[in-house]
């Protein structure tokens, strides 16, 4: 059985149609990416997957579960976390008290360490990420990549199955971003499912193995990182003239 089976999602905001018929499923352990131009609807697929948007029609299911009604909180339950486009930092929060908000949900409660070790289980993910010199500092302090890495790392409080990563490269160095591919492999090494939107190709396609390519609200490919790069439909509507940048044959 699949981790995530999406069937015919329709999703329009007014006369937009945002999301059109978009079909895909995606197995426990798989790191899939979702590329496509400005406007694609790749956000709004992850709005949609994490319960924050109801579709118009189709169904999403999340390990069997139909996530139809739930809200963010009870996806967040079943096994599915996001991060989001733009990084949503807790100001006025150190980073401890920052990581402490997810272990009141009841999937960490349930599933994560008990109480007494919880402050153990936040610093040895920050620790993990690179942010273990962070604890006590305000989050208002940190910088674009440390609140990426800071999202992340609120994420595995909660202890997904499945992670959504809305463009986590953005605004990051070519070193930041490194640190980040690392801390994503080693993830799904442990058993971490991945789906990452990102416009860094080049990065990406280094640590995906299939890819989902969008356009005006459609899926209009599916594919290995290769056979996409050399899609006529992916090249005309989103690659055009960057496909030699990413280094796939
Ligand atoms: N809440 C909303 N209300 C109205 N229109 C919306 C809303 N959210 C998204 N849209 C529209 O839906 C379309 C898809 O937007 P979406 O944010 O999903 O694109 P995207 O593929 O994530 O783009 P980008 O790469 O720029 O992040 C766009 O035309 C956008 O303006
Ligand atoms: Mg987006």
């Amino acid at each position: 059985m699949s981790l995530l089976e999406v069937k015919s999602i329709f999703k329009s905001f007014g006369g937009l149609q945002a999301l059109r018929d978009i079909n895909f499923s995606i197995h426990q352990g798989e790191r899939v990416g979702i590329i496509g131009p400005n406007g694609a609807g790749k956000t709004t697929l992850f709005n949609v997957l994490s319960g924050f948007y109801a579709p118009d029609s189709g169904s999403v299911l999340l390990d069997g579960h139909d996530i139809r009604g739930k809200k963010p909180y009870q996806v967040v339950n079943l096994g599915l976390t996001r991060t989001w486009q733009l990084v949503k930092p807790f100001l006025g929060m150190t980073v401890m008290e920052a990581m402490i908000v997810p272990s009141f949900c009841h999937r960490a409660r349930a599933i994560g360490t008990s109480s007494s070790r919880q402050k153990e289980e936040i610093v040895e993910i920050l620790t993990k990420i690179g942010l273990g010199n962070k604890l006590w500092e305000e989050v208002d302090n940190l910088n674009q990549s440390e609140l990426r890495l800071l999202d992340i790392s609120r994420t595995m409080i909660t202890h997904p199955k499945i992670l959504l990563l809305d463009e986590p490269f953005s605004g990051l160095s070519r070193k930041e971003t490194g640190n980040i591919s690392q801390m994503i492999l080693e993830l799904n090494r442990r058993g971490l499912t991945l789906v990452i939107i990102e416009h860094r190709l080049k990065e990406l396609m280094k640590l995906i193995q299939k890819v989902m390519v969008m356009h005006f609200g459609e899926k209009i490919a599916e594919g290995t990182p290769t056979e996409m790069v050399n899609d006529p439909k992916v090249i005309q509507a989103y690659l055009g003239e960057r496909k030699s940048e990413l280094g796939l044959a």
